[in-house]
């Protein structure tokens, strides 16, 4: 390591948070292969198949379908996401199966007659669900990379949700989050609660029509879930609930192959999720304005390496908010954004010892700030690489399940502008580029990563987060490259977010010292309320850390972030 980072440093972001666990003092380490993922029954269903003879986009799919049934929360039939990979033979390719507005999805859908925004029109109940893209997605991506039968990727899900799954601490805590939810729907509540009454520690969670559901998608592809007995369910629920997607939404929706979004960072390389997300392009903006400062040197969280990563963070938001959006719908400057004569000039803005002024900033959209998602990284044993993320968008989505399908739905549609300029429901203003249109994808942050070196995937991981997504993977991988970390201690070290707007930054307990703190004020930066926990996933190849000695023949190091309790990371 480059630089040491105090033992106490760790421990207490290890101990501060809401996890029980303790920290992993080292990262897993495997030779074929790497699963990590926020759900351990999912991480074992995508190291069986990695095991089975299965390439890394075999165990992405057959996680994916796991963390529908183990990880309900996040894990999803009913979402959408994206899935960034890299493949032994140097294909790069990005899957977007991010849901979209239904055909009747308008501009104002979420105003009322006096043009004020509904509150929880956009977030609650069958309007706030957008046509749902993760089964296209899944089986998009098994098609076009897997190796594996169908019926051998999904029948670990289906097993999980027919036989049930032993409820630990961290899932009743997730469960129990939606409990009033859960009430207020007969569907959710038929499944998530026990009689009425929230599960505890030690029940098992059977979910039988989301098995069902499962058969129908390993009998018929897509069209298990978009045709047929699902859809209509589906179509029927959102009727019934004045929701407004109709089987032609659903006859409509293809999962989409893109560019993914890449740029160079201190001769790494970096591959990311282009738009409808805007995490790769403000990854790489961030990282083409820190590329120029001596971050290593500066000294790890030091005033003034804090100060040059603060103000990197609030210029490149300002581009987010203001620029991005669905590119099939807006006009995307991703080559403006990413050029680094471009990051150039942001720099000759930020001074190096006072804080930039977010209010004096050029205004635009500001972020929507989801905060339940899921994340997870795979290696396999030819070195194909996978990233994905994927969400309901809040715990639970819009805390709606189509009856008879056991399928929980999306709010992804809040990631949308409800109304330009007034701040949602964090605070937060959302502009043009992102307004709701039928068919349009909505703004994201996920940003599954692949970091590459020599060409070859170095690191993957992603998390997580809403806005902070894309703070959280850039730290990680400063974590890597420019302090020297190893994979456990660069997901472990505690963080901190600016987004611009709200004009200041988010630490997590023990991201800075006291007088570094002072010393940043002093220079005008203003601290705002403790940054909420991601739960990342990563993984690390060749050795625990750049330019450390492999561990015997052990070639994938992973690690799982100890900040929620139910993940895992496991290789062979
Ligand atoms: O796509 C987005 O950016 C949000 N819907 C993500 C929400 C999220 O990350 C919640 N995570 N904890």
């Amino acid at each position: 390591m480059k630089i040491s980072i105090p033992v106490c440093m760790l421990l207490c972001a290890a101990l501060c948070c809401a996890s029980s666990t303790v920290t992993a003092a080292t990262p897993v380490a495997a030779r074929h292969g790497m699963v990590v993922s926020a759900q351990h029954l999912a991480t074992q269903v995508g190291v069986d198949v990695l095991k089975a003879g299965g390439n890394a986009v075999d165990a992405a799919v057959a996680v994916g379908y796991a963390l529908a049934v183990v990880y309900p929360a996040a894990g999803n039939l009913g979402g959408g996401g994206f899935m960034t990979l890299q493949m032994a033979d140097g294909r790069k390719s990005f899957l977007d199966f991010r849901e979209q507005a239904p055909l009747a999805a308008h501009a104002n859908m979420y105003l009322d007659s006096a043009g004020k925004v509904i509150p929880g029109a956009s977030t609650l109940g069958y309007l706030a669900v957008g046509v749902p893209g993760t089964v296209s997605g899944l089986e998009m991506a098994r098609s076009r990379y897997g190796s594996l039968s169908r019926a051998r990727l999904i029948s670990p899900a289906i097993r999980l949700a027919s036989k049930g799954f032993v409820l630990r601490a961290g899932d009743i805590t997730m469960l129990h989050t939606a409990t009033e939810a859960f009430r207020n729907d007969a569907a959710s509540a038929a499944i998530f609660l026990k009689q009425g009454q929230p599960y505890q520690v030690g029940d098992t969670l059977r979910q039988l029509d989301l098995a069902h559901t499962l058969r129908l998608i390993r009998d018929h592809g897509a069209a298990g879930f978009y045709q047929g007995e699902v859809a209509q369910s589906l179509v029927a629920a959102s009727k019934a609930g004045q929701g407004i997607i109709t089987q032609a939404d659903l006859d409509g929706y293809r999962a989409k192959f893109r560019q993914p979004v890449e740029c160079s960072y201190r001769g790494y390389g970096i591959v990311s999720a282009p738009p409808p997300s805007s995490g790769g392009v403000t990854l790489c903006e961030m990282l083409n304005i820190l590329e120029a400062y001596p971050l290593a040197e500066l000294g790890y969280r030091s005033a003034q390496s804090m100060q040059y990563q603060i103000e990197a963070m609030r210029h490149a938001y300002v581009d987010r908010n203001s620029y991005l959006g669905d590119p099939d719908f807006v006009s995307n400057p991703v080559e403006n954004l990413l050029d680094k004569d471009y990051a150039a000039r942001i720099r000759e803005q930020i001074s190096p010892q006072q804080a930039g002024d977010s209010h004096a900033l050029k205004p635009g959209v500001a972020p929507h700030e989801g905060s339940n998602t899921t994340h997870y990284s795979i290696v396999d044993r030819w070195g194909n690489a996978v990233a994905v993320t994927y969400t309901l968008n809040d715990w639970f989505g819009a805390k709606v399940t189509a009856a008879g399908t056991g399928v929980l739905l999306n709010n992804e549609m809040d990631d949308f502008t409800s109304k330009v300029g007034v701040p949602n429901q964090f605070g937060l203003m959302q502009g043009a580029a992102n307004s709701i249109a039928p068919g349009k994808r909505p703004l994201s942050s996920m940003s599954p990563t692949i970091v590459t070196q020599n060409g070859k995937p170095m690191l993957v991981l992603g998390t997580p987060g809403g806005s902070r997504i894309i703070t959280v993977v850039l730290l990680t991988i400063l974590n890597v490259i420019d302090y020297g970390m190893d994979v456990q201690q660069a997901v472990d070290a505690p963080r901190f977010h600016q987004q611009w707007l709200p004009d200041f930054t988010n630490l997590e307990a023990a991201a800075i010292s006291d007088d570094t703190r002072a010393t940043l004020e002093s220079w005008g930066q203003k601290f705002g309320p403790p940054q909420a926990a991601n739960h990342v996933a990563a993984i690390i190849i060749g050795a625990p850390a750049l330019g450390a000695e492999p561990v015997g023949k052990n070639r994938y190091y992973g690690a799982n972030d100890t900040r929620r309790d139910t993940g895992l990371a496991l290789g062979y």
